[in-house]
């Protein structure tokens, strides 16, 4: 479910910059994905270097293993109620700065952590900016594996085109970090997401959705050319 268009070094110099954002002595949620890892760096660095002084809170397996390696201490989710700060990427950005999250399978960790920090900022490469959410990427909805068979006829009868997730190295489904598949579903242009996925938080056996309403106050955004990279901040203005 991994995006193909984007640069890695458009998301190296955004992921820098988000580090920037990190200031001496907070407790920050470190999302997931490609551009998160070059945030990692970035913030492994100036921990070295500064000797910031910093928490971090992964949202995957995948994440804290690189916090680990890079020197930056960590603290589970499970033992935090709030955050200073949360960062993370995103598939997909619209002009209100709600999201589409969850191609790396983490998103469920993703909008906890989002939730409990006082601001949530996103970081992504222009590639991802949409005119409206589904335009290029299904909706991940992470699903009890019992449930699949029910929650797939739910999603039908919602109008959605569910796809279970395959995995790419191993035979058979992805499984999350929970222990649970995900559904990528599509639903017909136009369609009203926000009224969708409070009928998606109704099916039981739905863990969690990636659709992101209201949570990023700020959009972090890499454009331009490798050679000459630019960054804009997008703010939520309502
Ligand atoms: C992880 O589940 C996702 O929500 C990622 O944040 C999202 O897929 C962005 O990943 P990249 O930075 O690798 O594009």
């Amino acid at each position: 479910m991994k995006d193909t268009r984007s640069n890695p070094e458009i998301k190296k110099f955004a992921g820098t910059a988000a580090a920037r954002l990190i200031e001496d002595g907070m407790v920050v949620g470190v999302g997931t994905g490609s551009t998160i890892a070059f945030l990692i760096e970035a913030l492994g660095r100036r921990v070295r270097e500064e000797g910031l002084r910093v928490v971090g809170v992964p949202t995957s397996f995948q994440s804290r293993l690189l916090c680990g390696k890079l020197g930056i201490t960590v603290r589970d989710m499970q033992d935090c109620a709030s955050l200073d700060l949360a960062i993370d990427g995103a598939d997909e950005v619209d002009p209100r700065l709600d999201l589409i999250k969850g191609g790396g399978a983490s998103h469920t960790r993703e909008k906890v952590v989002a939730m409990m920090a006082k601001e949530f900022v996103v970081v992504v490469d222009e590639t991802k900016l949409v005119p409206a959410l589904g335009t290029t990427f299904a909706i991940p909805v992470e699903v009890i594996p019992s449930a699949l068979a029910f929650v797939d006829r739910r999603l039908r009868d919602l109008g959605g085109a569910p796809s279970l997730r395959m995995a790419v190295a191993k035979d058979g489904p992805v499984v999350t970090d929970n222990g649970q598949f995900v559904v990528d579903v599509r639903f017909p242009p136009a369609s009203d997401l926000r009224h969708t996925d409070l009928d998606l938080h109704r099916i039981p056996g739905v863990v969690e959705t990636g659709l992101f309403f209201d949570l990023a106050s700020k959009a972090l955004v890499g454009g331009g050319s490798p050679g000459s990279p630019t960054l804009r901040t997008l703010t939520r203005t309502a």
